[in-house]
């Protein structure tokens, strides 16, 4: 912003709280969770769901796991009071499951609302009314405390006095201070309690205080004052359930909620991915992983992510963003050399040690979570541009061609690729980098090429092999012969008496190909050129285990004739 637009902005004021518990708590387990995804996240949609729509994903959101599920605000819309019929008319509510329906505090909607939940086996009824010092002056023209909290009370005496029109369902009663986040404590409590005194919760029957960081004015740990406050001086707070219900205005939702169950709060609203007004409502999924990630069981399940991210994409018409915790396309992908390096390595060692000790805690560098935990697969963690290394490389050579390479080959291989990827300007994928492979380290024929070859073994000497070849050297075509201690050996002889042995082989692997179409092997020969001591790794791959390390002696040999 610029300087002189500060003028216009004031700090936060802190709440005096010098003995506050919070800070030095840590969560041990899950709280209640209710979706508002039906009523707060459908009312921020531009293209709000459709009845069918909002019937499908009623039954994600049980199918996840969660009890409470809050239907909308069945006054305020036909579609909305018709929604809910439906689920009530045609038994689509599970039985463990408990709707919720929002009302502000005005008799005819509160009205409404109790002939939209009649029929249903148990719902939560939950008003509110706006109370903080702002919407009290802009929003309600300068309205007193005296009467905003009356509009508190009024709502719920008629709630009160409805119950009884609706025998066969159990209502639960909740009260939202809307904007709780600016309101001063002492009226919000002052309007809490005067709600309870209408209501007369007991601990058997208890009341919900959902206070709501409507628009989240300050930092969370203002927050979490603000909930530990509440809970200190609440007069009867065993007969209530603390609730909360955070945006992300500042981008620190999560963080609020995470702070506010600390401060003592029992429940939690939020939406799928953080979807709602402005920045969005809290995101249950990463505050309910962020549980899990350390351990700790929610009643959520969020095993198939990359599903759950598709239904929801396609019913609200909202992306989630790349980056989002999680969920997003790119959280499990490393571009970074070192970080690709060290994940390689941590899921190695991770999968070595698990098959021995399956309860391990989980240890990979920059993974806080086990991918597959949500769905989500190794593939993909591991991406390859100018900023990756050697280990990136390599990974994907290896998981997706199954070709592991030696360790001393993969930084020539390596800066090779990604310095493709700096030239281009942009990502390569893993058929692009299995290409440059093939291209440049392996089964490379000019100028010098194997063009057929015969082993014979057993020459007359144990172990001794013979190896006749057929060699297309700059272009000319002759026969050449060898004998050795095994078939690579033998042919570096037939080499020497053709006078192209200017080398010796420092190192030689093999291996079966994993996953490949057809059954091949894959094999590197390093070479060390006589002279100035260079050495250089070229590989082979054929169906003959024999042939891919003919060919990969040619690689290195052409490889050092190009360097
Ligand atoms: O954000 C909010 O304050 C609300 C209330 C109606 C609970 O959505
Ligand atoms: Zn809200």
């Amino acid at each position: 912003m610029r300087p002189d637009a500060l003028r216009k902005y004031r700090p936060f004021p802190p709440v005096d709280l010098p003995d506050r518990c919070w800070p030095g708590r840590v969560l041990e387990s899950a709280p209640e969770w209710c979706s508002v995804d039906l009523r707060d996240g459908n009312q921020a949609l531009p293209q709000p769901m459709s009845v069918e729509e909002k019937l499908a994903f009623f039954d994600v959101l049980a199918g996840i796991g969660f009890k409470q599920i809050e239907v909308g605000f069945p006054s305020a819309a036909d579609s909305e009071f018709q929604f809910l019929r439906r689920l009530i008319d045609e038994g689509r509510i599970p039985d463990d499951v408990t709707i919720q329906v929002l009302v502000q505090t005005r008799d005819h909607l509160i009205r409404r609302t109790f002939e939209a939940i009649a029929g249903a086996r148990r719902a939560i009824v939950h008003i509110y009314n706006s109370t903080s010092p702002l919407q009290r002056r802009v929003t309600f023209a300068d309205a007193t405390r005296e009467s905003i909290r009356n509009i508190a009370v009024g709502g719920a005496r008629l709630v009160k006095e409805l119950v009884p029109t609706v025998p066969e369902t159990e209502v639960v009663l909740q009260y939202s201070p809307e904007s709780f986040s600016d309101t001063e404590l002492d009226f919000a409590l002052e309007c809490c309690h005067a709600v309870m005194d209408v209501w007369q919760p007991t601990p058997e029957k208890k009341i919900i205080l959902n206070l709501p960081a409507t628009v989240e004015w300050s930092t969370p740990n203002v927050h979490a004052d603000q909930i530990e406050w509440m809970c200190r001086n609440l007069k009867n707070r065993g007969s209530a359930i603390i609730s909360l219900h955070t945006h992300n205005d500042r981008g620190t939702g999560v963080a609020a909620t995470e702070l506010g169950l600390l401060a003592g709060a029992d429940r939690v609203e939020g939406t799928l991915f953080g979807n709602g007004e402005r920045t969005g409502n809290l995101d249950i999924v990463t505050v309910a992983l962020n549980l899990n990630s350390h351990g700790i069981p929610t009643g959520l399940d969020f095993s198939d992510l990359p599903t759950l991210r598709a239904t929801y994409e396609s019913v609200t018409r909202m992306l989630v963003p790349e980056r989002h915790p999680y969920a997003g396309e790119l959280v499990f992908t490393a571009f970074s050399g070192s970080h690709q390096d060290a994940i390689k390595k941590g899921l190695d060692r991770n999968a070595r040690e698990a098959r021995d000790a399956p309860d391990l805690p989980w240890g990979v560098p920059y993974l806080t979570i086990d991918p597959r935990d949500i769905g989500r697969s190794y593939e993909a963690i591991i991406r390859i541009n100018s900023q990756s290394g050697k280990g990136g490389v390599a990974y994907i050579l290896d998981r997706e061609h199954g070709l592991d390479l030696p360790k001393t080959m993969q930084p020539a291989v390596g800066k090779r690729i990604y310095d493709l990827a700096d030239n281009r300007g942009r990502e390569l994928d893993a058929d692009e980098i299995r290409e440059v492979f093939y291209r440049e380290f392996a089964n490379l024929d000019a100028p010098l090429a194997l063009v057929e070859y015969e082993l014979v073994h057993d020459t007359g000497h144990r172990g001794e092999v013979r190896c006749s070849a057929v060699i297309r050297h700059d272009g000319a075509e002759r026969s050449i012969e060898g004998v050795g201690n095994g078939p690579i050996n033998a042919f570096v002889h037939a080499l020497e008496s053709a006078g192209l042995k200017d080398f010796k082989i420092t190192d030689y692997r093999s291996h079966a190909v994993r996953g490949g179409s057809d059954a091949s092997a894959a094999a590197y020969v390093q070479t060390q050129r006589d002279g100035d001591g260079k050495m250089l790794w070229g590989a082979g791959v054929d169906p003959s285990i024999e042939m891919a390390g003919l060919k990969a002696l040619v690689t290195a040999w052409n490889l050092l004739r190009a360097d």
